[in-house]
């Protein structure tokens, strides 16, 4: 009990900017690019469409699940701003405008988020880039109901901390609460300031719809991503309202496998960021749900205590063992195969995730939803762990 108490006050006491946005726990939903396979070319992104998205984040249980987010990317704004300098939805997308949209999500226990570049111009299609509108942008987002920005990078050239910084600061300013979501690329270190000025700021280049993907500029794979996420300088960058962002979830898109997609799920939600996925959920698969609607995994991403996951064991291509401290004094643990090959038993001792060295634990498999069994004296294994793959416990100390 004493080892709780002293992990809970040596490991809570850093926090982020909480701007009264409800950002207290990592932010989960649904955001509309690479919906189809090509990320920006046929996403998700008409009126009717996003009306059958949030039905569907309701009907599949997503929304009960914790999910509230519904965001729009690079997609909903017209290519001008309107006769008052105020940016627009395409009117062919979206006749009915943003606020009978934000009150169509919002019947369905949803909130509404919207994408800008803080450059001249975002980056697909030059829509408007709300550089030199920062003030008139936040109080139109405000007025129109948006409860969530996110500011990408295109047009803006260096200078990323002041020119977010002061985004963030014409935000705060409208007195309305919202979601501050930077999209920088992880550019200027983000890691660094980010948490003091965002809800979440993104950490790397786009998440592309692969397992494994490494565009020195553009694009990396869940793999490399999870690379980037192993950066200790990084990966503990997440604090208790402000949260270092890996991007989107690709569950199912393009070429990720259930396997790779639960691999990454499981890694997301050690890491601690937002859960925030970018795929179809108009008629899920049984499969995509039992990912996407895990329940046991999500209430490691949703652990109060707020701690990000850390790489404890292993390095980029071979087993790893990631760990997560829980509220409870639990710990998730994930035996990752990084490997594209065999598929093997991941082990891990228990002083190595920082519980005392040949203690006894209880474990409950978080894929399988039942207890791990076998002696767990001193330590586990995880047997075969597909190419790939993962397995994900949550271990608690017995007594
Ligand atoms: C950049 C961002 C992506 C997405 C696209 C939209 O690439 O990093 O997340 O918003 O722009 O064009």
């Amino acid at each position: 009990m004493l080892f709780v108490v002293v992990f809970a006050t040596i490991f809570t006491t850093s926090r982020g900017y909480d701007n009264g946005s409800g950002s207290a726990l990592p932010i989960m939903g649904w955001n509309s690019w690479c919906t189809d396979d090509y990320c920006g070319l046929l996403d998700l992104c008409f009126e009717e469409e996003i009306h059958e998205i949030a039905d569907a984040m309701v009907s599949s249980g997503m929304v009960e699940k914790g999910y509230r987010l519904l965001e729009l990317d690079d997609c909903w704004s017209d290519t001008k701003r309107d006769a008052n300098n105020n940016l627009q939805a395409d009117p062919a997308r979206f006749p009915s405008g943003i606020p009978a949209l934000v009150e169509y999500v919002e019947s369905r226990g949803l909130i509404l988020g919207l994408y800008t570049s803080a450059g001249d111009k975002t980056c697909k299609y030059n829509r408007p880039g709300s550089q030199g509108f920062f003030d008139v942008d936040a109080r139109w987002f405000a007025a129109n109901g948006v409860k969530l920005v996110k500011a990408d990078n295109c047009g803006v050239s260096g200078g990323e901390q002041e020119v977010f910084t002061n985004f963030s600061h014409y935000l705060n300013a409208t007195g309305v609460p919202i979601i501050f979501s930077t999209c920088e690329w992880g550019n200027a270190e983000v890691w660094k300031w980010g948490a003091s000025i965002a809800q979440m700021f993104r950490i790397n280049q786009d998440h592309l719809p692969f397992w494994t993907f490494n565009l020195t500029n553009g694009g990396q794979g869940s793999k490399e991503i999870i690379e980037v996420m192993s950066n200790p300088d990084i990966g503990g960058s997440t604090v208790r309202f402000g949260y270092a962002d890996p991007d989107f979830l690709m569950t199912g898109i393009s070429s990720m496998t259930q396997t790779e997609s639960e691999t990454e799920f499981a890694l997301w939600a050690m890491f601690g960021g937002p859960m925030i996925v970018a795929t179809d959920v108009r008629n899920m698969s049984d499969w995509k749900k039992s990912v996407l609607l895990n329940t046991d995994i999500i209430a490691v991403s949703q652990d109060a205590l707020v701690q990000p996951g850390r790489r404890v064991k292993g390095a980029a291509n071979g087993p790893q063992v990631w760990a997560k401290r829980l509220d409870n004094g639990d710990q998730a643990v994930a035996f990752y195969n990084a490997g594209d090959v065999d598929t093997i038993d991941i082990s891990v001792s228990w002083d190595e995730i920082g519980f005392p060295a040949g203690c006894n634990v209880t474990a409950r498999d978080l894929w399988a939803h039942s207890p791990v069994s076998g002696s767990l004296v001193g330590g586990g294994v995880a047997k075969n762990v597909l190419p790939h793959g993962n397995k994900m416990w949550r271990v608690t100390l017995a007594n």
